[in-house]
C-alpha cells in the first residue's frame, strides 16, 4: 500500500490532513451467475479495486458482468491441470499476474489447495450460505431445509486448509419459513450476502480486521463502540 499525507498549509491548530491510500487490488473468483461479484462491483469503494475476475467455468454470467464493468477476466478450467494443486497454482498465478494481493471467493464452487493459503495467508475471503459451522459444503441451503432449522444465514470467513472452516469474520441470520423451497430461501440468503460481502472486503482492505487464532476482531468498529 502507498500512503501519502498532504497537509493544507493552514495553522497547526486547524490543519486539515488528507490521506490517500492506493486501493487494495483483489481477485474475485466465481463459478456462476456472479451476483456477489456484481455487489462488489457496485459497492464503490476507495479501499479496494477488482484487478481480475477468475472463473473455473467458461461462459458463465459472472464473466459477462466483469466484461460489462471493464474488468479483466481469466478462465482456469480443470481440463488441462493436474488435479487440485494444478488448478490452485494456475489461479494464484493468474491473480498475482494482475497484481492482486487478496482473493475473494464469491460463489466459487471449488476447493482451493493449501498452496493458495501459503501464497495468500489470511488474505482469502469466502462467502457461504449458512451459519457455519452448520452446513458446510455445496448443499448448504438444501441441508438447512432438510434439517428443519428455523434460522440459517450467511457467513463470511477467512479461508484455511479445511472446507468452509476458517476464522469467521461476520455472520447474519436469515429466517426459514414453512413455505420456503431451496430457491426462495437461497434468494433471501443471497440478498443478505450482497450487502455483507462487499462491506467485509472494504473493511479488510482498510486493514480493520485483526485475527488471533480463530478470533477475528474489527479494530475500527471496536474503537467506535468503546469510544476510544
Ligand atoms: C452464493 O449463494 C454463495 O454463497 C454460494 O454460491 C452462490 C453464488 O451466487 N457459494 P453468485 O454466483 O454470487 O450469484
Amino acid at each position: 500500500m502507498v500512503e501519502s499525507i498532504l497537509e493544507s498549509g493552514q495553522p497547526t491548530s486547524s490543519r486539515m490532513v488528507w490521506m490517500s491510500v492506493e486501493p487494495l487490488p483483489i481477485a474475485v473468483l466465481i463459478s456462476g451467475s456472479g451476483s456477489n461479484l456484481q455487489a462488489l462491483i457496485d459497492f464503490s469503494s476507495d479501499a479496494f479495486r477488482i484487478a481480475v475476475v477468475i472463473s473455473d467455468r467458461e461462459g458463465v454470467r459472472g464473466l459477462e458482468r466483469a466484461v460489462e464493468a471493464g474488468i479483466p477476466t481469466v478462465v482456469v478450467t480443470p481440463d488441462s491441470r493436474e488435479g487440485r494443486d494444478g488448478i490452485t497454482e494456475a489461479i494464484c498465478d493468474a491473480a498475482s499476474g494482475y497484481g492482486a494481493t487478496a482473493l475473494v471467493l464469491a460463489g466459487f464452487m471449488r476447493v482451493l489447495g493449501a498452496y493458495a493459503i501459503e501464497r495468500f495467508p489470511l488474505a482469502i475471503i469466502n462467502v457461504h450460505p449458512s451459519l457455519l459451522p452448520s452446513f458446510p459444503g455445496a448443499r448448504a441451503v438444501e441441508q438447512a431445509l432438510e434439517h428443519g432449522v428455523k434460522l440459517t444465514g450467511v457467513t463470511v470467513h477467512f479461508v484455511d486448509e479445511e472446507v468452509d472452516h476458517g476464522p469467521i469474520i461476520t455472520q447474519r441470520a436469515v429466517p426459514v419459513y414453512e413455505t420456503d423451497d431451496v430457491a426462495s430461501l437461497h434468494a433471501r440468503i443471497q440478498h443478505v450476502e450482497h450487502s455483507v460481502l462487499a462491506d467485509v472486503v472494504d473493511r479488510f482492505a482498510r486493514g480493520a480486521l485483526g485475527v488471533s487464532g480463530r478470533i477475528v476482531r474489527d479494530t475500527v468498529s471496536h474503537a467506535t463502540e468503546d469510544g476510544r
